[in-house]
């Protein structure tokens, strides 16, 4: 493998180094994730959960964005049963650019499994259409290697009913539905629709966090943190902007690896994380 491009911005006084000329773990690194992550080893990552830029929504630095050779990396350090999570939405110009559904079928033909195709709901949104519904999601694509998530912890809800209710428990070919009285679940696992509040106070708390222009929100990041990894693993955002998946990474007992390009933004993701050590 080549060697490690850029250089790499330890924060934490308790980083470890997991490998000679590998990662080292709770690291923010400024660079090129493709550059970056190809100095790794293959099967290495339990969970990403990463953003892209969409489309040329935004200019980064001037970067042009690679988006085959990311997805061709995510797949390789991704461990077997390894699930990365891509928040992704459409440029909207006249009509939609329908990138997420291309990247969509460009992870799948890579190898590799849609193990989902979530909704992020955005509860509050400023965009306005004059001539179309005003856009409130975005797509969450979750994508495992070599089969199904080794790891899946459901969120669940509490139930809105509570008690006993005739129950459907038998539906046959013929339609007829059989109940019969049962007691209800107190709580159920969620759907894959995930609304949440988007601003300040809603996406974070952090100030220093909305000088970055695409941040999403922190529970976002914690929901799928929770779902598909467990304690001690390694969870990666190879664009990871303020550092938002780091943060929830680190506060709940995860490993993180943050990469972003622009290092104006790593310094934001730096004095976010930092402020968990104090
Ligand atoms: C949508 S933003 C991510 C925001 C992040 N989820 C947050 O909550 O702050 C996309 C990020 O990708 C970064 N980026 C774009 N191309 C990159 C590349 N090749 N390598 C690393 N970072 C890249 C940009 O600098 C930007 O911060």
């Amino acid at each position: 493998m080549g060697g490690v491009v850029m250089a790499s911005t330890v924060i934490t006084s308790h980083a470890k180094t997991l490998r000679k000329k590998d990662f080292s773990v709770d690291t923010l690194y400024h660079g090129n994730c493709v550059a970056v992550m190809t100095d790794w080893s293959d099967n290495c990552i339990d969970l990403t959960v990463t953003s892209p830029p969409y489309d040329t929504l935004r200019n980064y630095e001037g970067y042009q964005f690679d988006f085959e050779s990311i997805a061709a990396e995510l797949l390789r350090v991704t461990k077997k049963g390894g699930v990365v999570v891509w928040v992704v939405g459409d440029k909207i110009n006249g009509g939609r650019t329908l990138t997420s559904f291309r990247q969509a079928t460009h992870f799948q033909e890579i190898g590799f499994t849609v193990h989902d195709v979530m909704i992020y709901q955005k509860k509050n949104t400023p965009f306005m259409r004059s001539n179309a519904y005003t856009n409130a999601y975005e797509l969450m694509l979750v994508l495992s290697k070599g089969g199904p998530p080794k790891t899946f912890n459901p969120l669940k809800a509490p139930t809105v009913r509570s008690g006993e209710e005739m129950l459907t428990h038998n539906k046959l070919p013929d339609g007829i539905n059989k109940k019969r009285r049962a007691t209800l679940k107190r709580e159920k696992t969620l759907t894959n629709i995930w609304s949440y509040a988007v601003g300040l106070g809603g996406t974070t708390r952090d100030k220093i966090a909305f000088q970055h222009p695409a941040v999403f929100p922190e529970r976002l990041a914690e929901d799928h943190i929770l779902s598909w990894s467990n304690p001690g693993e390694i969870v990666l955002d190879p664009m990871c902007g303020s550092g938002t998946t780091c943060k929830m990474a680190m506060l709940n007992e995860r490993r993180y690896i943050g990469i972003d390009i622009s290092s104006e933004y790593i310094d934001i993701a730096k004095e976010r994380l930092g402020k968990l050590l104090l």
